[in-house]
């Protein structure tokens, strides 16, 4: 016995096909703007450095007379290449001693072994990263733990009564092979 399905020869009619174009289209185009809305700043980051490379910028941090001699006190200032949307992420600092009139030491924030702000702890007069437990020594030497080289540090200057950091992009170790 032979049964034929009611629909199973109906071709599609000429509005049926339009409205699946119509849909097959619109699918494309929503995953074309998802796809670059989701790619584009992806693409701009990974590039940015290479179109725009960050050179190092002096910023002020504060007057001379604001940092007590011997202290190490936390500075905060602005990336040298922020981009438009970095927000708040655009903000860094460092670590300043003051060991005279206009003399001025900077060490990066950045721990040297995968970039987490190490802390200075004035008791034990040690820089402490809180990530591996990495240690540095008041002159930023490697005291404990895995960073492999010693704190980075930023060059200082006095300018006008006011202390200018040269700040540069994050001093991460480049792992050597
Ligand atoms: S990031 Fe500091 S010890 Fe690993």
């Amino acid at each position: 016995m032979h049964v034929e399905c009611e629909h199973a020869d109906v071709a599609p009619d000429a509005a049926e096909l339009s409205r699946r174009r119509f849909f097959e289209r619109f699918t494309i185009a929503v995953g074309g703007v998802i796809g670059a809305m989701v790619g584009l700043p992806v693409i701009g980051f990974v590039l940015a450095p290479l179109v725009r490379p960050a050179r190092p910028v002096w910023r002020q941090v504060g007057p001379v007379e604001s940092f007590p001699l011997g202290a190490t006190v936390k500075v905060e200032f602005s990336d040298p290449s922020p981009l438009p949307w970095s927000g708040i992420t655009a903000k860094t600092a460092a670590w300043l001693r003051r060991v005279g009139k206009d003399e001025f030491i900077a060490f990066s924030i950045n721990c040297r072994h995968l970039g987490c702000p190490v802390r200075w702890v004035d008791g034990a007069k040690l820089f402490m990263c809180p990530c591996h437990g990495g240690a540095y020594y008041e002159d930023g030497s490697v005291a404990a733990g895995p960073p492999p080289e010693p704190l980075a540090r930023y060059s200082v200057r006095v300018t006008g009564g006011q202390v200018e950091i040269k700040t540069s992009p994050i001093p991460l170790t480049t792992f050597k092979s």
